[in-house]
């Protein structure tokens, strides 16, 4: 067996050497795109005048026999084989006869053949990852809808700031997820170009058509010049950096829901199906569905770094670090492929606890709405804000909520209190208070809610 690049050389490839450069442990999974790309090109270089009909369907068959071969789980993977490019030249030499097998690479290259491969298992995955990702937005609007009612605090700095309702927090989620799903359509349009015919590096000397190869594979254009097609990898870089922002979200969403578990918390129970016991403490109910939810994202950041420091500084055109970029892709590709439907089912499976949420509002949470009440009165707020400011510290200094601080208390520090104040201190009127475009009031909490349901149902 020797390797298929072997004519200009006299020794064997060194054996750390062959173990160090062989891709075919992990672009294996190229086997059906590199096939479908195999017979594209069969077509086109028959179109050509480079092979006979005969030739080409004699190719076009043997290509599907390996194709039935990888389908079935019955491929054996040769020692030489040192990518999935050029197994699947090898095993169809064997199927087909080595003449009509060998015309089959006529002017192209690798360089052009793994790109094609890679951008084709793509648009497959991200056609995928794209109804993964809108199922986990209809759980959140699932879970709003179920949760309109529901009040508890909202935060900044992790501190209790204002009342909102439940459906407010779950659909601030949906929207992350609608820009990541914006994202990706945004980047398959660049990714989803057809490279093959650009060779090498230089182009194609049988004046191979490579509009038809482009639409024999279902790309809606090629790409345009050969240096850069051939050393691009912006779609893979793009897509990492699509997987990583969409990591961080799903990592944000953990880290709010890891806290609300805690006995602390105890907004929500994760069902026993996402939790896991202690070995040792037999009382514990560990989130940890949650924690790798959150914890994937430091992968995902990484696939991105790791892919942008190979590329980096590289001169043009095709390099072998360039071979870096697949398990980079795949890891990235997997792990979302994992998460997206983990994340939805946790969604749709917790329980919230509407009394815990309920008994964490406390009346300073309406500080706001009581500085709001003076600038109704014509304060301005900045003045309000200061009042209010000594009224919080009063109700302090007496140990009492604020809204059991006496009127006469309040109208000490400003005459611009009154019986109406009473109002004030009531959670479910300050959330619907809120009701400009984006706010936590019912209202504008389902015209949003309206919105997203147009864009799943799209
Ligand atoms: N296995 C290679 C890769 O993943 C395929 C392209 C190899 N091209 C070359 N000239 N050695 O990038």
């Amino acid at each position: 067996m020797t390797t298929l690049w072997g004519g200009r050389f006299s020794q064997r490839p060194d054996p750390l050497a062959a173990r160090f450069t062989h891709s075919i442990g992990f672009d294996q999974r190229l086997w059906d795109a590199d096939i479908t790309g195999s017979i594209a090109w069969a077509r086109a270089i028959c179109r050509a005048g480079l092979l006979t009909e005969a030739e080409r369907d004699r190719l076009i068959e043997g290509l599907e026999a390996v194709r039935a071969e990888w389908a079935s789980g019955t491929f054996v993977i040769h020692p030489d084989d040192e990518d999935i490019h050029t197994a699947n030249e090898r095993r169809l030499g064997e199927i087909i006869g080595k003449d009509l097998a060998g015309k089959l690479h006529t002017g192209r290259s690798r360089n052009d053949q793994v790109v094609t491969d890679v951008r084709l298992w793509l648009r497959d995955v991200s056609r995928r990852l794209r109804d993964a990702l809108i199922d986990l937005q209809k759980a959140a609007i699932e879970r709003a809808e179920a949760g309109m009612d529901v009040l508890m605090p909202g935060y900044t700095h992790l501190q209790r700031a204002q009342p909102v309702r439940f459906a407010l927090w779950m659909m601030a989620y949906f929207w992350m997820w609608q820009r990541d799903r914006e994202r990706l359509d945004d980047l398959m349009r660049r990714a989803d170009l057809c490279p093959l015919g650009a060779g090498a590096l230089a182009g194609n000397p049988f004046s191979v058509d490579r509009h038809a190869l482009a639409e024999d594979l279902g790309f809606p254009d090629i790409t345009q010049n050969a240096m850069d097609t051939v050393s691009d990898r912006d779609f893979i870089l793009e897509f990492l950096s699509w997987a990583a922002i969409l990591g961080v979200h799903l990592s944000r969403l953990a880290a709010d829901l890891t806290l609300w578990c805690t006995a602390e918390f105890g907004f929500v129970t994760l069902s026993d199906k996402h939790s896991t016991g202690s070995s040792l403490m037999p009382q514990k109910k560990n989130p940890d569905t949650l924690e790798l939810l959150r914890g994937k994202a430091g992968r995902l950041i990484g696939d991105l770094t790791a892919l942008l420091t190979v590329v980096k500084g590289l001169p043009l055109t095709y390099n072998s670090d360039l071979q870096e970029d697949k398990e980079r892709l795949f890891d990235a590709a997997d792990t979302l492929m994992a998460a997206l439907p983990l994340a939805a089912a946790v969604l749709r499976e917790m329980t919230i606890h509407p009394d815990r949420m309920a008994a964490a509002l406390s009346d300073d949470l309406l500080a706001t709405d009581l500085a709001d009440y003076l600038v109704r009165k014509g304060m301005p707020f900045r003045e309000s804000h200061h009042v209010v400011g000594r009224v919080v510290r009063r109700a302090e200094e007496l140990g009492i909520p604020l809204s059991q601080l006496p009127l006469s208390e309040l109208q000490a520090i400003s005459p611009l209190f009154d019986q109406d104040v009473k109002d004030v201190w009531d959670f479910e009127r300050s959330v619907e208070r809120r009701r400009s475009a984006g706010g936590t009031a019912r209202a504008a909490i389902e015209v949003q809610i309206a919105q997203a349901r147009k864009l799943v149902e799209e």
